[in-house]
């Protein structure tokens, strides 16, 4: 095994900030459990600046800066004021970790992050959906081609294992399809209003806790899910699918009427994301369905998520966990880091 594993951070948010917390905490660890001596050289979180060391950062006295001045430069020793494409392409981190915002349109500019990443040479971990669901074919060949890796668990569940669990765990099962619930907000708001609450209520709630953005729609019209169904789909099927082919119903139009209608069957709405294959093709959905109590992801409530892959050696197997959060995102980027590294 490698000696040491040079990481650099792009993007400091909830996620990246939880990822140098990370490895700090379990440093030692890592390297006694799996080999790996984990070395973050760079961070660049764009208004907080950048720092590179190519010798590691000490990152116990970089969080304590950075917690007391909310910028990376205030770091006594390193490079400053690197670009996050310089950082990529011209320090020696092996691995670049990608914690940036979301772009579900363009993927950029994290779309020509990654290819600069893989083109260098460099594996490349991400959070972020954009490129894993714009490019996700196109990423994996470029890395393939350049003898790295391009890995992505944490954009669908976060830290719950679905990507790998479906390729990895599941390896050698034909899987013909994956469904799940993969948006804790509308998650929330449909278990919301089976307790009794209207949606434009239950809506307020999820906003005033945090789950749901000012702007709801990505979450309840179904974008969100979208953009995840096709990551599995492309993944875990091999399909090639674009967004407009996806068929898509958000959760506006459920009633408080259609709640209790299901519940009166036994039943409970959930909005199910659902890849499959349809004549050798692969096909996804968005939908708003009604599920009877006896399927594993009725159950799953709150801000949980769960997928359900059915396979031909054990039939369905469902992973549930949460779906959200700066930590457990962080332990899917840890987990991706790791994979690397036994490889
Ligand atoms: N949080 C979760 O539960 C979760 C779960 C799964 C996936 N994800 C995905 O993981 C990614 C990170 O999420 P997050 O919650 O950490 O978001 P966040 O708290 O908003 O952090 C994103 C960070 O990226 C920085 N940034 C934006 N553009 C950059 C650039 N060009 N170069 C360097 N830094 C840049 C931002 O800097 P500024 O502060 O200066 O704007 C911000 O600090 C997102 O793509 C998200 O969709 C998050």
């Amino acid at each position: 095994m490698r000696e040491m594993t040079n990481i650099a951070l792009i993007g400091f948010g909830a996620v990246g900030k939880s990822l140098a917390e990370t490895i700090r905490d379990k440093h030692d660890w890592l390297k006694e459990r799996y080999g790996l001596d984990a070395k973050l050289v760079a961070i660049s979180g764009r208004s907080k600046g950048s720092i590179y060391d190519s010798e590691g950062l000490d990152l116990e006295e970089l969080l304590e800066v950075f917690n007391e001045t909310g910028n990376l430069e205030s770091y006594p020793k390193g490079i400053k004021g690197l670009s996050s494409m310089e950082i990529i392409t011209e320090t020696n981190a092996q691995i670049i970790a990608e914690a940036t915002i979301t772009n579900i349109k363009t993927g950029e500019p994290t779309l020509s992050y990654v290819k600069a990443a893989l083109s260098k040479g460099k594996h490349v971990v991400t959070s972020n959906k954009g490129p894993a669901a714009l490019a996700y074919n196109e990423l994996q060949k470029l890395a393939l081609e350049n003898g790295v890796q391009f890995r992505i668990e944490s954009t669908v569940l976060s830290g719950t294992p679905a990507i790998n669990f479906s390729t990895e765990s599941l390896a050698g099962h034909k899987i013909t399809s994956v469904k799940g619930i993969i948006n804790g907000t509308t998650n929330y708001i449909l278990a919301e209003m089976e307790q009794g609450r209207p949606y434009e209520d239950a809506l307020v709630e999820a906003q005033r806790l945090g789950y749901a953005e000012a702007d709801p729609t990505a979450d309840v019209d179904g974008w969100d899910a979208v953009a995840k169904i096709m990551i599995l789909g492309n993944v875990v099927l091999g399909g090639d699918l674009r967004s407009s082919d996806v068929e898509r119903t958000g959760i506006t139009g459920i009633t408080m009427e259609d709640v209790e209608a299901a519940k009166a069957e036994e039943k409970r709405i959930k909005l199910i994301a659902e890849a499959y294959m349809e004549d050798g093709v692969v096909k996804a959905k968005v939908a708003p369905t009604w599920l009877p109590l006896s399927d594993p992801l009725a159950n799953v409530n709150g801000t949980l998520n769960a997928i359900t892959v059915m396979t031909d050696g054990l039939e369905e197997v469902t992973v549930i966990g949460g779906g959200a959060g700066g930590l457990g995102t962080a332990h899917g980027l840890l987990s991706d880091i790791i994979a690397i590294h036994r490889h």
